[in-house]
C-alpha cells in the first residue's frame, strides 16, 4: 500500500523535501517488491515564479481604463441562522465584480460597447447578466450571453437560476445545440457562441436582445471570431443594442482597437500567490503522474487545505484517471481521508456535471479532474492544488490536404498561466506542473494560436453565404485565416453542390445551412429525399452527432458487451449501420431502458440521439424533405448518401493492408473500435466519420463501400481516373499505352 509515514510528520517541511521524499513513497507503492527498478522520477523542482508576478506586470500596462473605486469591499459574513438563498446573495456581494456594479452599469450607460477584462472567478459570466436584467435591460429585449462550450453555457445557466431563485429554462435559459432551454419569457439566455451565430439566420438584427455579452472572448473560438465580425457591423445600425466582450485575459486592447477603441473596463482581481513546480524530468506517463501526485498531495497536505485540480485532455484520460485513484484510495481504505472524485468533460451528463460544485464536506478532500473547461470558462470554489499534464487537445487542420483531426497539443504558456492561477483564488496555491521549467520556456508557445487559424472554415462560410455575406475575403476578421483554408472551404463546398462556380450560394446550399450540422453532415441528410431513405439516414446521422459512446462496457463483462455490439454489425454495412440498426431496434423496443441494458447501450446516449432526430426531423419538414424509408435490410442508399456527404472521406486497400485516401493519399488505419476491424476480408473501400490521430491516424465509424460510387455521387470531384488510379498504379499506365 502507499506509504502513510509522510502523513502527520512532515507538514513542516519544506515542498523540495516532501517531493522527494514522497519519491520514496512513490517507488513502494509502485512496486510490492522494492529496488524493482523500474520506478521513474517524479520530482518537483520549486522555481521561483509566481503567476501573479506575470500578472501584475500585464496589469500595469495602460489603456484607455475606466477604473472602479479599487477598494475591496469588507467580505460579508455568512450567519447560520439564514437561509440558503440569502447565504447565495451573500457570495454574490463578495465577488470582486459586486464592487464595480454601479460603476459599470453607468459606463454602460455611456458608451454602447465595451470591453469587460476580469480574472476568472471574478464573476463576469454569472453576475453582469444580472446585473443587467436587475437595472432594466430586459424589460426591451432578452440578454444573451455567449460560452464557447457547451457545458459551460448549461451549468452557468443552472447557478443563475438558482441566484435568482427561479426555475432553469423560464427567466433564466440556455440553448446550445439540439437542446433548447428557453421560454417565451425567458430574459436571460447563456447560449454557446454557435448558437448566437445561427439566430443570425433567423433574425438578421438580432431584434430580440437588448444586450449581448460575447463572453470568454480570450478563448478566440472560431464562432466567436466570427461572431466578433457580425455584431461589430451590428451594433453601427442597432443603436439601442448594447455589446460587452468580456474576457479574462489582460491583452484586452486588440478587442478594443478593434472595436473602434471601445473603452475597457477592469476588474482587479483578487488572486493569491500560486507556486510553481515543474518536474526536474519530463514524465512520460501524464496521466499515472497525475494520480501520483494527486495522491502525495491528499497524503502530505493538511486535510482543509485545499481541493485539487487536474488538467487532462479528454474523456477517456480523464476516465482511466479517476479509475486508478478509485482503485489506489480504496486499497488505502480508512488509512486516509476520503477523497471525492468528480470527473468534468463535455459528453458528461448534466446531473453528475453538477457535482464538481458542491462543497467539499469537513474531513475530506475534492479531486475535479477536467479537460481544459476549467481552464476559464467554470470556478470551482476551494481549489488550492492544480496539476496540470500540459496537453489539450486541440483540432489541427491541414488546408493542403483538407483533412482535420483531433490531436492531443502541447498548451501555450499563457494557457499553463491560466491553469495554474485557478490554484490561487481563495488562498496561496501550489501548481504541479507535469513537464519541466526547460521545456515551459522553450518547447511551450507564448499564445495559443486563435481557432480560426487552425480549423475547417466549410460550415463557417456556408454560414456567412447564407446570411449574405458574399465577399469573404474581404469580411473584417480579427484575426484573417489563411487564404488557403478559405480556398479550401470554397472548393469543399463546390463540391458538395452548396456553391455554384461563382461562388454563390445554391438551392441546395440554401436548404444545407438551414441545419446546424457539418455541411458534410447536412449533404448526407439532404441526398436522402433522392434515394427515399430520409428516415434511416435521420438516424444514422443522429447517432453519429451525439458525440458521446453510444455502447458500454462494464469492467467484469467485457466479452457480452463486445458480443452485444458486435450483434448490431451482424448482416453488413460497418459502422454506421450497425448504429442505424441499434437505433431503429431501440425504437422498435418503445425506447425502452429495459432493452439498452440489455444491449449494453448508453440510454442517455440514445435518449440524445432522439433528440437530436426529432429536431432534425423537424427541419427536414422545413425544407420539405418526405420522411421516406427503405426499411433495415436495404441499406446500400443510406451508404450511397452517406457517401455523398462524405466523399472526401474515402480511402482505398493498400496492398500493405493499410488504408489510403484517395485524393491525397494519406496513409489511415482503421480504428480498433470499428466493428469492421474483426473482419477477416478487410472492405476495398472505405468512407470515414471522422479522423483522430492518438498514436497514428485512425479512422472512425467506418462504412465500406463501392468504388464507383463516388463518380457517380460526387462529380465535381472524382474523375474516373482517380478510382482507376487507385486501383492499382500498374493498370493506368497499361491502359494509356494501349490507347
Ligand atoms: O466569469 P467569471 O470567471 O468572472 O466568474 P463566474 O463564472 O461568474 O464565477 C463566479 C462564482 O460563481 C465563482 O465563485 C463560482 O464558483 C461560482 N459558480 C458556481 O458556484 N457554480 C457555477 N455553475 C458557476 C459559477
Ligand atoms: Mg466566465
Amino acid at each position: 500500500g502507499f506509504n502513510m509515514r509522510y502523513k502527520e510528520d512532515k507538514l513542516e517541511k519544506s515542498e523540495q523535501e516532501l517531493w522527494e521524499e514522497s519519491q520514496t513513497a512513490k517507488a513502494s507503492h509502485n512496486s510490492k517488491k522494492k529496488n524493482d527498478g523500474n520506478e521513474y522520477e517524479l520530482v518537483f523542482e520549486d522555481v521561483i515564479e509566481f503567476v501573479n508576478t506575470e500578472k501584475k506586470k500585464a496589469k500595469n500596462k495602460k489603456g484607455e481604463e475606466i477604473e472602479g473605486s479599487g477598494e475591496t469591499q469588507e467580505l460579508l459574513k455568512e450567519d447560520k441562522t439564514m437561509s440558503e438563498y440569502d447565504k447565495i446573495q451573500i457570495s454574490r456581494k463578495n465577488l470582486p465584480v459586486y464592487a464595480y456594479r454601479e460603476e459599470f452599469l453607468s459606463a454602460l450607460k455611456d458608451h454602447q460597447v465595451l470591453i469587460l477584462v476580469g480574472e476568472t472567478g471574478s464573476g463576469k459570466t454569472t453576475q453582469i447578466p444580472q446585473y443587467l436584467h436587475e437595472s432594466g435591460y430586459t424589460s426591451y429585449g432578452k440578454v444573451a450571453c455567449t460560452q464557447p462550450r457547451r457545458v459551460a453555457a448549461m451549468s452557468v445557466a443552472a447557478r443563475v437560476s438558482v441566484e435568482m431563485g427561479v426555475e432553469l429554462g423560464k427567466e433564466v435559459g440556455y440553448s446550445i445545440r439540439f437542446e433548447d432551454c428557453t421560454c417565451e419569457g425567458t430574459k436571460v439566455q447563456y447560449m454557446t457562441d454557435g448558437m448566437l451565430l445561427r439566430s443570425f439566420l433567423t433574425e438578421p438584427d438580432l431584434k430580440s436582445f437588448s444586450a449581448l455579452i460575447i463572453d470568454e472572448a480570450h478563448e478566440r473560438t472560431l464562432h466567436t471570431d466570427i461572431l466578433f465580425g457580425l455584431v461589430k457591423d451590428i451594433v453601427r445600425f442597432r443603436k439601442d443594442l448594447k455589446l460587452i466582450i468580456s474576457s479574462a485575459t489582460l491583452d484586452a486592447e486588440k478587442f478594443s482597437s478593434y472595436l473602434d477603441d471601445a473603452p475597457i473596463f477592469m476588474i482587479p482581481g483578487r488572486c493569491h500567490s500560486v507556486d510553481i513546480l515543474y518536474t526536474k524530468q519530463p514524465e512520460a506517463d501524464y496521466v499515472d503522474a497525475s494520480v501520483v501526485t494527486t495522491l502525495q498531495i491528499h497524503v502530505t497536505q493538511k486535510i482543509g487545505s485545499g481541493d485539487i485540480l487536474i488538467f487532462l485532455t479528454g474523456q477517456e484520460e480523464i476516465e482511466q484517471c479517476a479509475e486508478t485513484l478509485t482503485a489506489r484510495t480504496k486499497g488505502l481504505g480508512s488509512k486516509i481521508p476520503e477523497l471525492i472524485i468528480c470527473p468534468i468533460y463535455a459528453n458528461l451528463p448534466s446531473d453528475q456535471q453538477a457535482k464538481i460544485f458542491d462543497k467539499t464536506p469537513p474531513n475530506a478532500r475534492k479531486v475535479v479532474i477536467a479537460t481544459n473547461i476549467a481552464e476559464t470558462s467554470l470556478t470551482i470554489d476551494g481549489i488550492c492544488y492544480v496539476i496540470d499534464s500540459g496537453f489539450a487537445k486541440q483540432t489541427s487542420y491541414n488546408p493542403k490536404t483538407g483533412m482535420s483531426s483531433l490531436v492531443v497539443t502541447p498548451i501555450s504558456q499563457a494557457a499553463a498561466n491560466q491553469r495554474s492561477g485557478r490554484a490561487g483564488r481563495t488562498a496561496p496555491g501550489k501548481c504541479f506542473r507535469l513537464f519541466t521549467a526547460w521545456s515551459f520556456k522553450n518547447e511551450l508557445d507564448e499564445n495559443t494560436v486563435p481557432e480560426i487559424q487552425r480549423t475547417n472554415m466549410g460550415n463557417v462560410v456556408l454560414q456567412l453565404k447564407a446570411l449574405g455575406i458574399n465577399d469573404l475575403l474581404g469580411f473584417d476578421f480579427m484575426d484573417a485565416p489563411p487564404a488557403e483554408t478559405l480556398m479550401r472551404a470554397f472548393e469543399s463546398l463546390y463540391a458538395l453542390g452548396a456553391l455554384n462556380d461563382k461562388g454563390e450560394l445554391t438551392k441546395l446550399g440554401r436548404r444545407m445551412a438551414e441545419f446546424p450540422l457539418e455541411p458534410m453532415l447536412s449533404k448526407t441528410v439532404i441526398y436522402s429525399e433522392k434515394l427515399n431513405c430520409t428516415k434511416e439516414v435521420l438516424s444514422m446521422v443522429s447517432m453519429l452527432s451525439i458525440g458521446a459512446s453510444v455502447f458500454y462496457v462494464p469492467k467484469d463483462k467485457k466479452v457480452h458487451a463486445e458480443t452485444a455490439r458486435l450483434n448490431f454489425a451482424r448482416g453488413g454495412g460497418g459502422d454506421q449501420i450497425s448504429l442505424l440498426r441499434c437505433y431503429t431496434r431501440w425504437e422498435e423496443s418503445e425506447y425502452s431502458t429495459q432493452w439498452c441494458f440489455e444491449n449494453f447501450v448508453q440510454v442517455k446516449s440514445m435518449r440524445k440521439a432522439r433528440d437530436i432526430r426529432d429536431q432534425l426531423e423537424g427541419l427536414c419538414e422545413r425544407v420539405e424533405i418526405e420522411p421516406t424509408s427503405c426499411g433495415l435490410d436495404e441499406f446500400e442508399p443510406v451508404l450511397k448518401c452517406f457517401t455523398a456527404g462524405f466523399f472526401f472521406n474515402v480511402a482505398k486497400l493498400s496492398r500493405s493492408g493499410d488504408y489510403t485516401t484517395v485524393k491525397n493519399r494519406q496513409t489511415c488505419y482503421l480504428h480498433p473500435s470499428s466493428v469492421l476491424a474483426k473482419d477477416e476480408v478487410p472492405a476495398k473501400w472505405l468512407a470515414f466519420f471522422e479522423l483522430s490521430f492518438t498514436t497514428k491516424e485512425f479512422m472512425r465509424q467506418c462504412a465500406p463501400i463501392k468504388g464507383e460510387w463516388m463518380v457517380e455521387l460526387a462529380p465535381h470531384y472524382y474523375s474516373p481516373d482517380d478510382i482507376e488510379e487507385a486501383k492499382g498504379k500498374k493498370v493506368p499506365k497499361q491502359r494509356s499505352r494501349g490507347r
